[in-house]
């Protein structure tokens, strides 16, 4: 019973759209009018604010952490184990790409799959980020960044960990990341991809 209440309150958490909140904070354009389309931090920048498009990172982050942690922080008292974690994981992720508050059009995931990330482990979660930071520094590309991160994940996970339900919520994560970037993955290849700071079209 647990397990279902807290994969619910996981997937309401996760439902939180950052990308649109901050931006009719803001007073900005929705995020899913213009540029990619897409609630997700890579598109508010492309609004020409960096304050909004940080905090929508900072918020989809946070909110895929908070989930993780507070499960892990009480498994004991909930009496709940490795395997409501990893669904927990799972659901704060599908809250974000399906977001029940808004018409279920959400984003692609990066930045609350590297809140996730960062509460399972510190270390997978910096190690990540680090995958991501590199690319993008040497690419220019946000997704082509999170594409190549989002494959490093699972690897990450088994060399630190082996096979623990987790690893399943990390290649459930990085599969429909990847899916999610379809559109991006054909830009990227068609050489039409817009690079990071390029503004909104
Ligand atoms: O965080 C999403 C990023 O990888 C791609 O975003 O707006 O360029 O499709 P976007």
């Amino acid at each position: 019973m647990n397990t279902v209440l807290l994969v619910i309150a996981a997937y309401l958490i996760g439902s939180i759209s950052f990308a649109v909140v901050v931006s009719k904070v803001y007073g900005l354009s929705d995020p899913r009018t213009y540029g990619s389309k897409n609630p997700g931090a890579t598109n508010v920048l492309r609004s020409g604010n960096k304050g909004a498009a940080i905090w929508t990172l900072v918020g989809d982050a946070v909110k895929g952490w908070l989930a993780v942690w507070l499960v892990q922080y009480f498994a004991e008292p909930l009496g709940v184990g490795d395997m409501t974690i990893a669904l927990v994981a799972i659901a704060v992720f599908l809250g974000h790409l399906w977001p029940v508050f808004f018409k279920f059009v959400g984003g692609k995931g990066v930045a609350t799959a590297l809140g996730v990330l960062l509460a399972l482990n510190p270390w997978l979660g910096l190690g990540t980020l680090v995958t991501w930071l590199v690319v993008a520094y040497a690419f220019r590309y946000s997704s082509l960044a999170a594409l190549i991160a989002s494959i490093f994940a699972p690897f990450y996970y088994g060399l630190l960990f082996g096979t623990e339900p987790q690893l399943v919520a990390v290649l459930v994560m990085s599969g429909l990341l990847i899916w999610r970037h379809g559109k991006n993955i054909s830009n990227l290849m068609a050489g039409k991809e817009s690079r990071i700071g390029s503004k909104k079209k």
